[in-house]
């Protein structure tokens, strides 16, 4: 359906081209210990080199050891010298207020939380649960975590009480960190209020909790108050001395099975995968103003937000609030205001800027951007195509960046210099063997759709699932020693790799597996729609049937006859045996809180069943 798509692309800083990345993709994987452990000492601060790059037990393996490092020495002491005017973050809200931090202030401040926490109690290894809205402060207390060598777990500001309670519990974790409030489209949210409840919910008992962005609340008995506990504090902490092997955070996801897991992250090889693939991926520059727009309630905020770009010394701005308030313009308006030069957001922030037409961003100076991303599901090729033209203005590569929670950082990515081609991810990254397969680990033919699926290891794969070995395990079984991302994908003669959604998306239509993702890329590829859910019905005679759920552009109005048409096309565009039984045409479409498609709800209100586990429903 696609194909190759020659555009202009600036050269990447760092000189990939096809034929250099071919030459350092093969030496990566020929020889990883050579390849990362080179490039841990090249980019990285360590109080002690490691004895081994890699060791190998089984499928699992352990990076670095024997090496000490701290991240938050790679992400703020060694920028102090002759860095530490830089701005790290510029803050910016709905309302359209400002705040600028420098990585001396920042360090300052992260000094100040670690002494705090310390003083709290707080000791190596123990588990800080992070529930705030996306403020300074809140990179600040998971800065001042690592730094004393605690396990944060940030639960993203979205989540109702209990299921902050359940990742509490499941955690054991005893302090929770908690803002005031924050501001969604205009309304004050109280936060306070849920994490009070979720403490009182939570198994564990609570020791302390923490309060930054206060208003005029009293504190109750187990709650201190950030600012002023912090005012009186002063001086500089070392930061930890931590074993590359010893965990960094924690941070729950969602799997298959409703209940959530508890992914851990290690220190040593986090460090490195973060930073490297923020520089390559991103091509820093010096004077880049970068901005990422996910919340660091989620593994993309972590690693790129946070970790990544300051310790790439970056200036980002952290933006508190959602894409289209108070107008379609807001986040236009905020590229312009700070001449952002790298913009890295989800497919579905692009599909509803791109729903309201392209008015508003044609009316702001976008042209300081050299670079855009996409993370999180994948970008279908009309989506692509109006995000290369109408935002990178026809000359931005796109960097289209496939990896998970579980892996720590992209994995599957077009970097920029290399060809780019409209609906792929493209290749795998250096040290990753990444192949698609079918269910005997057997691999497919170019073309062929198939489970993706990664051979060997790399530095921030998960290490495990936090009290639940079954669960980690679980990731290698299905492939013996592979680790199984769940997801279907198809590789094309160049080696370029095209996701098709999770393998638990696939509907089987007359024997015919069929991908939610790819009927959704073609129903959004109809002038009239905006973004779809395609989901499989039981059919008696089919086995499945599709049905569509879909909404529209903002000018069109739903009719039997545009029904009709959609169903036409979709047998057009992809094949008759594609075609849904039915559209159904709705304003929104239930997803989680960090934008995907719940494609579980939309089947059990067709099957007229229990939905499950809708905790992390947004709407
Ligand atoms: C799943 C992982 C990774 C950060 C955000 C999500 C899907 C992620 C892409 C992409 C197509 C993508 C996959 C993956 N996904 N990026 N570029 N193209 N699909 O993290 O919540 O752990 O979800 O997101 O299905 O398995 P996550």
């Amino acid at each position: 359906m696609v194909s190759k798509l020659a555009v202009f692309c600036s050269k990447g800083e760092y000189g990939f081209n096809t034929k250099k990345y071919n030459r350092v993709y093969k030496e990566s994987i020929e020889n990883p210990g050579k390849y990362w452990g080179e490039l841990a000492e090249k980019e990285l601060f360590w109080f002690k080199k490691w004895d081994s790059v890699y060791e190998k037990k089984g499928f699992k393996c352990r990076w670095f050891e024997g090496g000490k490092t701290n991240i938050t020495f790679n992400c703020l002491d060694r920028h102090l010298a002759d860095g530490g005017d830089k701005i790290a973050y510029i803050w910016t809200n709905e309302q359209g207020e400002e705040r600028k931090i420098t990585y001396k202030e920042l360090f300052e401040k992260v000094c100040k939380t670690s002494l705090l926490f310390k003083k709290l109690g707080v000791r190596k290894g123990d588990i800080v649960t992070v529930y705030m809205p996306q403020i300074i402060e809140q990179v600040i207390s998971i800065l001042a975590c690592a730094r004393i060598g605690a396990i944060h777990s940030v639960v993203y500001a979205g989540f109702s009480y209990q299921a902050l309670s359940t990742r509490m519990t499941s955690a054991d974790s005893r302090y929770l960190i908690t803002a005031d409030f924050t501001y969604r489209r205009g309304k004050k949210v109280d936060l306070l209020e849920v994490a009070r409840e979720a403490a009182k919910e939570s198994k564990t008992a609570v020791k302390k909790i923490v309060l930054v962005r206060e208003s005029t609340t009293k504190l109750q008995e187990n709650e201190i108050s950030l600012e002023k506990e912090t005012s009186s504090l002063n001086g500089f902490i070392d930061a930890q001395v931590m074993d590359a092997e010893d965990p960094l955070f924690i941070l729950y996801t969602s799997g298959t099975t409703g209940k959530p897991k508890g992914i851990v992250h290690t220190v040593g090889g986090y460090s490195l995968y973060a930073h490297i693939t923020t520089k390559y991926t991103f091509d820093v520059r010096k004077d880049d103003v970068y901005w990422c727009t996910a919340d660091n309630g989620w593994i993309t905020g972590h690693s790129y937000i946070i970790y990544g770009p300051l310790s790439n010394h970056m200036t980002s701005i952290l933006y508190e609030g959602a894409p289209d308030y108070p107008t379609p313009e807001t986040w236009w308006k905020i590229i312009e205001k700070y001449g952002a030069t790298i913009f890295y957001t989800s497919p579905t922030a692009i599909r509803m800027l791109m729903s309201y037409g392209d008015k508003y961003p044609k009316g702001h100076n976008l042209t300081t951007l050299r670079l855009i991303g996409s993370v999180g599901e994948p970008l279908n090729s009309s989506a692509w195509l109006w995000y290369h033209k109408i935002i990178g203005q026809g000359k931005c590569s796109i960097v289209d960046t496939w990896w998970q929670t579980e892996t720590g950082g992209h994995m599957i990515t077009t970097l920029p210099g290399l060809d780019q081609k409209p609906g792929y991810a493209g290749l795998p990254y250096f040290g990753i063997v990444a192949k698609v397969v079918d269910r005997n680990g057997k691999e497919k033919k170019n073309g062929e759709k198939g489970n993706l699926i990664i051979n060997g290891s790399w530095p921030s794969v998960l290490r495990d699932c936090w009290h639940d070995k079954k669960c980690f395990e679980g990731y290698y079984q299905k492939i013996k020693d592979c680790y199984f991302t769940g997801d279907i994908a198809v590789k094309d003669n160049d080696g370029y790799i095209r996701i098709l959604g999770r393998s638990d998306d696939v509907i089987q239509v007359a024997g015919h597996g069929i991908s939610s993702a790819e009927i959704e890329s073609v129903v959004t590829s109809h002038k009239s729609v905006v973004e779809a859910a395609a989901i499989g019905v039981p059919d008696a005679i089919k086995g499945y049937k599709i049905i569509v759920y879909a909404v529209l552009v903002k000018s069109v109005q739903s009719s039997e006859d545009l029904e009709k048409e959609i169903i036409g096309y979709v047998g057009k565009v992809y094949g008759k045996h594609g075609r849904p039984e039915r559209v159904e045409f709705v304003d929104k479409l239930p997803k989680t809180r960090s934008g995907k498609i719940m494609r579980r709800v939309l089947k059990a209100e067709e099957e007229k069943k229990n939905p499950g586990d809708i905790s992390t429903l947004e709407n």
